[in-house]
């Protein structure tokens, strides 16, 4: 794992934003994997910022996204592809076709989950996908006991994920208490994964997700097994980490290949 640690938001958004302009830069039809929630909402308003200016094109892009509620219409304000829709998609040059979000609605909500994640295969994989991650250590709507090799399917939301999602719907809407989320095996398919996390809310999960053992207690700590996966956070969510400091200094040593061969470990 590659451990970032920077001084805010702002900065977490732009090493986040840096590696996806990369990403679509060097194969312009690249796979997407995208995220809802907070965390993500100032690496979109780079990545449009970049659009606008020309520097990348969403043009050839194609995206599935981690989750989505189940029995919530698309068209409902709180459906996660109305999210993706009003933060990123409406800003920038995608072909609204190749954006897919799991669909919550399906009358065979199984067959939905099979469809999407032969949609994904169909598409050859994702080449980089973008994470949060819940204070309880999920990652998409992967909870606690998650299967580490699971695949796209419902899930019961817990209990804290309901708690700290209640604040996006009003007191007469009915809050969604299942949804159909990647599985933690589909999302370690992904060729490269970031995942990024701000805030002293987010330690303890940080901490469980990099140093704790690697186990469905902590679904996040899948990504010590994949080969690729970067960890972006502030110094507030690096505040529990054990080894912050050698996590530093391997990202000044990363900087110094970087300028010395163009390439990092
Ligand atoms: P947040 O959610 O970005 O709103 O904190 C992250 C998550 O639950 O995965």
């Amino acid at each position: 794992m590659q451990i970032v640690i920077v001084k805010n938001p702002e900065e977490v958004a732009s090493y986040g934003a840096s590696i996806f302009i990369n990403q679509i830069q060097s194969k312009p039809d690249s796979v997407l994997g995208l995220a809802t929630g907070s965390t993500p909402l100032l690496l979109y308003k780079k990545l449009i910022a970049a659009c606008q200016a020309g520097t990348i094109s969403f043009n050839a892009v194609a995206s599935f996204n981690l989750d989505e509620y189940l029995d919530l219409p698309e068209e409902h304000p709180q459906s996660y592809r109305q999210f993706m829709e009003h933060e990123f998609f409406k800003h920038i040059d995608i072909n609204r076709s190749a954006t897919r979000v799991p669909n919550g609605c399906s009358e065979d909500p199984w067959q939905a989950c099979a469809e999407y994640e032969a949609a994904i295969a169909n598409k050859g994989g994702i080449d980089l996908q973008l994470l949060g991650i819940g204070r309880n250590g999920h990652i998409g709507f992967n909870e606690p006991s998650s299967g580490l090799r699971s695949r796209t399917r419902i899930k019961t939301l817990s209990e804290a994920t309901i708690r700290d999602n209640a604040r996006f719907f009003t007191a007469e809407e009915q809050q969604p208490t299942l949804s159909i989320t990647m599985g933690i095996g589909t999302i370690l398919d992904s060729k490269k994964v970031v995942l990024m996390a701000t805030g002293k809310h987010k330690a303890e999960a940080i901490q469980q997700a990099i140093e704790g053992p690697l186990t469905a207690a902590c679904p996040a700590s899948a990504l010590q097994m994949h080969r690729d996966s970067v960890v972006i956070i502030d110094d507030a969510a690096a505040s529990h980490l054990d080894y912050a400091d050698y996590y530093r200094h391997v990202e000044q040593q990363n900087q110094k290949l970087l300028m010395k061969y163009g390439k990092s470990i």
